[in-house]
């Protein structure tokens, strides 16, 4: 059995006090025997207020982003070792904000999944089509470019040191949820491709899925047998409907 994991991507929002009260809120309203392990993913600017506040509670937390570089000369860019001095255990890799907005190529992203790992990291390895992608019946074929861009820089040993979030391009920030049929298609082919090449590791790593969950839907795909947890946007920026899809893990 898998262990679930529901991980706030909190973008680029979020202010001192704000981010104060969001994470008392959730401290304070944490259920015990939470069967999904909760992680918080703020801007870097605010590692060190989170890890301070979430220090000794079950909540993780990590980056958004991370540079494929070391240390040196790469103006407003964050490296992993710094991440791990805030006590990350997270670091989210090829979102498709990046990866549309910032140009981040497949080549890229594997880079960047290479150097979370090497600094201890565990990467949160983003996968997920466009609108037009999807209409073209191009789903498969774009996840399985965009993963095997790892594979073949990591080798696929390096996935069972990592966590997978499909997110359907089409499905974040718009409301437009994936059915959790649609979802659990595309869970259980990324599982397939690992399996084909390792079938211990295809069992064992973590698959989120991501794209406008909210309180009310997070239940029915996490009963999805191939849906392992959610990488949650808007919705994680709010305690309660935070808490209540960290809740709905079966
Ligand atoms: P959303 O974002 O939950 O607001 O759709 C998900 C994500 O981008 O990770």
């Amino acid at each position: 059995m898998r262990q679930l994991l529901v991980a706030g991507n909190w973008k680029m929002n979020g202010s001192l006090q704000n981010n104060q009260s969001l994470i008392e809120s959730l401290k304070q309203n944490i259920a015990t025997g939470l069967k999904a392990e909760m992680a918080i993913c703020p801007p870097f600017i605010y590692l060190q207020q989170v890890s301070e506040l979430l220090k000794g509670t079950v909540i993780s937390w990590g980056g958004q982003n991370v540079s494929q570089n070391d240390q040196g000369a790469f103006t407003g860019e964050v490296a992993t070792d710094m991440l791990v001095d805030f006590g990350c255990k997270y670091v989210i890799v090829g979102h498709s904000e990046r990866r549309s907005l910032y140009r981040e190529s497949d080549e890229l992203v594997a880079q960047k999944f290479a150097k979370a790992q090497s600094a201890q990291l565990i990467p949160i390895l983003c996968v997920g089509e466009l609108l037009d992608e999807r209409e073209a019946g191009e789903t498969e074929n774009v996840v399985k470019r965009q993963l095997e861009a790892v594979i073949n820089l990591q080798g696929i040993g390096s996935l069972a040191q990592s966590v997978i979030a499909y997110e359907p391009v089409w499905a974040i920030g718009t409301g437009k949820t994936a059915t959790p049929q649609q979802a659990q298609d595309v869970h259980a082919f990324i599982r397939g491709q690992i399996a084909q090449k390792d079938a211990g590791i295809a069992e064992k790593v973590q698959i989120l899925y991501g794209g406008s969950v909210k309180g009310s839907n997070a239940a029915e795909l996490f009963a999805m047998p191939d849906i392992d947890g959610g990488l949650i946007g808007g919705a994680s920026l709010k305690a309660d409907d935070f808490l209540t899809i960290c809740q709905a893990a079966p």
